[in-house]
C-alpha cells in the first residue's frame, strides 16, 4: 500500500545485508494487514553500527532486526535489554520507546521453540536430553530455550571443545559438553537432535553423524534452511524420525518484533513460507 507521512518504519541492520529474508518475511505481514508501515535492509559496516543504531530513534524508527555480525554490538548498545537476551549475550530486536531509548530482546529461541512446537505438536521439551550440535551464536540461544522450556539436559557438542565449555558455564543449568568425536554416542536415549552448525549448509561440508543410536522417537531439526531439506533431515526422515525444517525458526523470531513496531500478532502460514522461500 501506498505510505502515508505516518507510517511506521522498521528494518534489519547487517553487514551483508542482501542475503537476508526479513524484508520478505516482513513484507509479506505489512501487506497482508494493509499497514501503513515498511520494513528495510539497513546495510551497516560493523565500524558503523554504533553509530547507526543511535540514530534508529532519531529517525523516528519503530526499531530493528539485528544479525550478523552485530548481535553482540547490538546488546552493548541498548539502553535496556531482556534477561534472556542478557544471559545469551545478543541482541537480534530492537524497540525504540516513546522516549528516544533502546530496548533490546532476544527471539532467536523463541523462534526456535515455536518452530519445533507447530511442526511437531506431539513433542515435548521436557520428554528427553537434547543433543546440540555446534556453540555459536545460534547455539546460545537455542540452548537457553531449551532449558528454560524444561529440557532436561542439553549434551552440547562442538568442534571447538573450549566454545561449549564457554557456553555452558554462562548459560548455567543442566548443561553436559560432549567431545566432538563422542557426539554419536551422545545420540542415545535423546528426545532430540539439533545441528546448529554450519555443516550442511549449500555450499558447506555436510554433517558427518551417523543417526544409528538415536531413539526412533526423537525430533531431528536443523537451523539451516538452505537447502530446506538438509542431509541430516533426509537421514533422519528416511529412518523414521519426526524432522522440522530450519524456515520456521527465521519465520517465528519475526513475530515478537513485528508485533511491538506495527502492533498485530502476526502468525505463521504456508503462505507465508513459500512467499520468504520466493525461487531460491
Ligand atoms: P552462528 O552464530 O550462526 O551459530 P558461528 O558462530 O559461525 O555461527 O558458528 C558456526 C558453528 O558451526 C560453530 O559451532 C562451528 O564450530 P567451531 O566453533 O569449532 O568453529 C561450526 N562449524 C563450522 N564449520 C564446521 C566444520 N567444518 N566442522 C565442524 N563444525 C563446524
Amino acid at each position: 500500500m501506498m505510505l502515508s507521512g505516518k507510517a511506521r518504519v522498521a528494518g534489519v541492520m547487517g553487514w551483508p545485508v542482501s542475503h537476508s529474508r526479513s524484508p520478505r518475511l516482513h513484507g509479506f505481514w505489512l501487506r497482508e494487514h494493509g499497514i501503513d508501515g515498511a520494513y528495510v535492509p539497513l546495510p551497516v559496516r560493523p565500524e558503523d553500527f554504533a553509530a547507526a543504531v543511535r540514530a534508529l530513534p532519531k529517525l523516528g524508527f519503530a526499531g530493528a532486526n539485528v544479525t550478523v555480525p552485530h548481535k553482540e554490538a547490538a546488546l552493548a548498545a541498548c539502553d535496556e535489554v531482556s534477561p534472556l537476551a542478557r544471559r545469551i549475550g545478543a541482541v537480534n530486536t530492537l524497540v525504540c520507546r516513546p522516549d528516544g531509548s533502546l530496548w533490546g530482546d532476544n527471539t532467536d529461541g523463541f523462534g526456535f521453540l515455536e518452530n519445533l512446537r507447530a511442526g511437531c505438536p506431539g513433542w515435548r521439551p521436557e520428554a528427553g536430553p537434547a543433543v546440540v550440535l555446534g556453540a555459536g551464536g545460534a547455539a546460545r540461544a537455542v540452548v537457553a530455550a531449551l532449558l528454560d522450556a524444561g529440557c532436561p539436559q542439553v549434551r552440547l557438542t562442538n568442534r571447538t571443545r573450549d566454545r561449549a565449555a564457554e557456553l555452558a558455564a554462562d548459560l548455567g543449568g543442566a548443561i553436559e559438553v560432549v567431545a566432538w568425536e563422542e557426539r554419536r554416542a551422545a545420540l542415545a536415549g535423546a528426545g532430540l537432535l539439533v545441528n546448529t552448525t554450519t555443516l550442511g549448509m549449500t555450499g558447506a561440508p555436510p554433517l558427518d553423524l551417523a543417526l544409528d543410536p538415536l531413539p526412533a522417537a526423537a525430533l531431528v531439526t536443523d537451523i539451516v534452511y538452505a537447502p530446506l531439506v538438509t542431509d541430516l533431515l533426509a537421514r533422519a526422515q528416511a529412518r523414521g524420525n519426526a524432522v522440522v525444517d530450519g524456515l520456521g525458526m527465521l519465520l517465528h523470531q519475526g513475530r515478537p518484533g513485528f508485533e511491538a513496531w506495527f502492533g498485530v500478532r502476526p502468525e505463521v502460514t504456508p503462505a507465508l513460507r513459500a512467499a520468504v522461500l520466493g525461487d531460491a
